[in-house]
């Protein structure tokens, strides 16, 4: 974490440097993942199923095949053209599902048009669904066993920042900005399993910046470019900003762009107690989380105790 230097009057938020915590929580697996196999456990095993040409799903797809390469998991992927069907991709799952060198499944969204994804993902054994998507480990997050569910990696990953800057959340107004099955919903309820007031906004939501100014932490993953302006925002408030939109940037050259948060940064830090940055925040924790939830699944499999994060 590293503290803004204030140039002026202004205070200046803290920046969360999302890519250090997650460094922290990776090296963690690496020692834990010893320790899993010192005990005569086995190497924790990660699958990827990608199906499509997806160009922004290849890139996150290598990125989470070569971080678990590197911690020493067993890595597999399984990379399936586009007219691959919905059979084919049940029966892929199914396999998985029995090989026990095999603790985490991930199927990379979106999925093609013609496939299912709710079947999909219903498919996938809730003791492997380290994206935490199934209804299994939804509903164990939703009636607080926490302990028990496979949790989604992006909103894990955000609470351990938020807690990081704010230690206990009790009592805090927290607003999340976005309704998403993958964000949002998950979001909420950890936010309400850490007792706070929590809000969830949408598209339909009226006087959004009336309910972010009562905010103590706002989660912004709606989607939409700087939309959260800094005159939203009560001074002092915690901000994890979740956005990854790129937009054009004619100032960089014809044809450039430059990616961007759902918050305006710099309008929001002049405001925040803290504020992630885009990019460098929220996203090295998803992968982060990843690893993490693949190495509980394997804890559990062989009946060892599980590191918290
Ligand atoms: N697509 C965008 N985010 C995610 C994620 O967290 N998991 C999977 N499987 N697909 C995604």
């Amino acid at each position: 974490m590293t503290h803004g230097q204030s140039s002026s009057a202004e205070a200046k938020a803290t920046v969360i440097d999302g890519k250090a915590v997650a460094a922290e929580i990776i090296a963690k697996v690496a020692v834990e993942t010893g320790r899993l196999i010192a005990a005569g456990g086995v190497a924790p095993g990660l699958a990827v199923v990608l199906v499509g040409d997806d160009a922004a799903s290849q890139v996150y797809v290598g990125a989470k095949g070569r971080k678990a390469t590197e911690l020493g998991f067993h890595s597999v992927q399984h990379t399936l053209p586009l007219s691959t069907s919905e059979a084919e991709v049940l029966a892929i799952v199914g396999e998985l599902n029995r090989d026990p060198a095999i603790h985490g499944i991930l199927v990379q969204l979106p999925l093609p048009r013609h496939i299912d994804t709710t079947k999909v993902i219903e498919a996938i054994d809730p003791a492997k669904d380290v994206d935490g998507f199934h209804p299994i480990n939804v509903g164990r997050l939703a009636i607080g066993e926490r302990d028990r569910a496979l949790v989604s990696c992006t909103p894990a990953g955000c609470l351990l920042l938020i807690q990081r800057v704010l230690g206990d959340l009790a009592g805090k107004n927290a607003l999340v900005i976005g309704r998403s099955n993958i964000v949002g919903k998950p979001m909420a309820q950890l936010l309400l399993q850490e007792s706070c007031t929590v809000t969830v906004a949408h598209s339909r939501s009226r006087d959004l910046p009336g309910l972010a100014r009562q905010a103590d932490i706002i989660v912004a993953a709606v989607g939409r470019p700087e939309m959260v302006r800094g005159d939203w925002i009560k001074p002092g408030a915690v901000i994890i900003d979740v956005g990854m939109n790129r937009i054009p940037a004619p100032e960089r050259g014809q044809g450039k762009t430059r990616l961007v948060g759902d918050v305006a940064y710099a309008e929001a830090a002049a405001v925040a107690s803290a504020i992630t940055p885009v990019p460098g925040g929220v996203g090295p924790m998803t992968i982060a989380m990843l690893m993490a939830n693949t190495l509980t699944a394997a804890c559990r499999a062989a009946g060892k105790p599980e590191p918290t994060f």
